[in-house]
Order: C-alpha cells, then structure tokens, then sequence
C-alpha cells in the first residue's frame, strides 16, 4: 500500500531520529564509510522535507555524539567537513521553507570554522521567523547534559536563588540544552539496533520508539511515513487507563 500524508490521523509534533547505519550501508557496496555519511545526508535533506510536508513542527536528528570523537580521526574531520558543505547548501532552502536551524550539544567542541559556519547559517534561517525547527545533536549526550544541568541548579541552590524544595520536573527541562523544546513524541532509531546510545534521556520519558532494520541512507519518504502510521496507531495512556481516555 502505498501510503500519503492524508492518511495519518496523528501527526507527531516533535520527530526525532537516531540515524544511524551509514558506515554498514558504504561496507555493503566496499565504498567507504564516508560515502555512507554522504548519503544520509541526502536522507536528512529528504526526510526534513517530509516532516515539513507531514507538519511535524520539530524534527531533531542525533548526528554526533559525545562518544563519536573515539571514531578514526579521518572520519571525524570528514564528518564535520560534510556537515558545514551541507548546511551551506541547503541553507536557501531551509529559508525558502521558513525552517530554523537549531543546536543542542557542546558546539564549543567542534572545528572552529564549521562552527562558525553552523551558527550563521542558524541565525540567518532565524532571521525571519518559522514555521518548523530542524535542530542537529553536535557533540551531544544526554548525561552529560544532564551532568551540566544539576551543575547549574546546584549552583543556583548555592548561591541562594533557588531553593532545594523548589526543584520540579520543569527545573530540570529548564536547564537542558533542550529548553523551549517540547519532549519528543516520536524518536526513530534506523539500522537495527535496538538502543538509545546516550540521546535525550530525560527528554524521553513518554516518547514513543520506532525502531526499523532499514539503514539510513536507505531511509526516505515511505519508510518515514510508514513510522508516523505506526505513531498515529498507538495509544499514549501516560499512566491511565483506556477508560479514563475514553477508549
Ligand atoms: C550513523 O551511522 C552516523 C553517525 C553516528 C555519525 P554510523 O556511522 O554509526 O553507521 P554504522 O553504525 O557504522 O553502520
Ligand atoms: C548513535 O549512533 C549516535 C548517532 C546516530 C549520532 P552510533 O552508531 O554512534 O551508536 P552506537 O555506538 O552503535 O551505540
Ligand atoms: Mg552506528
């Protein structure tokens, strides 16, 4: 069956997705693992576009983690290097389309001058306004996130502008690089593997998982609609019963 946008009843509003398999796609044609990245390159560009189509408002996509600097030096440079050319190229697009670019993750740890690429493109896709936010995990992990993030509460109880008994769960959401963005109500792992590998912990609670064998430069416009089908057909009870929901 093939499958449109129409069809789904429940759109998630926050999409985010683990790509991964791009090293084991390149490994089955003997092409190298740079080859793989550069092709799911082209899956985020078409799969943005689908979540745009779809009217997913956030779609955040884990393209580095904090573990990934232990990769071979040859891929990490090629990795950044990848990231800066496509964010050059898509950047009119992504105005076009009123898409802003978003971070979350240690940028202060990547290369300086696909940093400093990154945070312009970012501020020109903001300039003027949006509809959808497309945010890239750089460097990012999620207990070190949440390391810096009782740091920073800490301090605040030490220094006396919070009190202990005044911490809640928004306490916490407040200090994570993830703040002004609502939790994810889909997160997608491509490539078979069936894990989280350090990405929005906290964030997660009550996200629904999608998890399929389909490697990530084979992940296109079909295989993300077949997961917001499996998305818009399950009942998020958060706790309840089907009776209280009214099913
Ligand atoms: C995901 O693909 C992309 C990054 C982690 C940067 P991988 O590079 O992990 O691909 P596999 O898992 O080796 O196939
Ligand atoms: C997770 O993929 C990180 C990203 C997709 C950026 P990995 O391929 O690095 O995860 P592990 O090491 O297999 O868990
Ligand atoms: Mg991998």
């Amino acid at each position: 069956m093939t499958l449109s946008y129409t069809d789904i009843e429940r759109v998630p509003r926050h999409v985010a997705i683990i790509m991964d398999g791009n090293g084991r796609w390149a490994k089955k044609r003997t092409w190298n693992r740079l080859r793989g990245h550069r092709e799911g390159a082209e899956s985020v560009d078409i799969i943005t576009e689908a979540a745009r189509v779809a009217g997913v408002e956030y779609l955040t996509l884990y393209a580095f983690s904090t573990e990934n600097w232990s990769r071979p030096q040859d891929e990490v440079v090629g990795l950044w290097e990848l990231l800066g050319d496509f964010l050059e190229k898509k950047k009119s697009k992504l105005i076009t389309n009123r898409i802003r670019l978003h971070f979350i993750g240690h940028m202060e740890h990547l290369p300086e001058k696909t940093r400093e690429k990154a945070l312009r493109v970012k501020r020109e896709t903001e300039a003027n306004g949006w509809d959808m936010t497309l945010t890239l995990a750089l460097s990012y992990g999620s207990r070190d996130e949440l390391i810096c993030a009782t740091k920073a509460i800490a301090e605040k109880v030490r220094v006396g502008t919070l009190r202990s008994e005044q911490i809640t769960d928004a306490t916490i959401t407040e200090h994570l690089s993830t703040v002004g963005l609502p939790d994810p109500d889909l997160i997608i792992r491509t490539s078979g593997e069936l894990r989280i590998s350090n990405f929005l912990l906290w964030q997660s609670a009550y996200a629904e998982y999608y998890f399929t064998d389909t490697l990530w430069p084979d992940f296109r416009e079909p295989e993300f609609l077949e997961a917001l089908r499996s998305y818009a057909g399950r009942t998020r009870r958060f706790g309840k019963t089907d009776e209280q929901l009214g099913g």
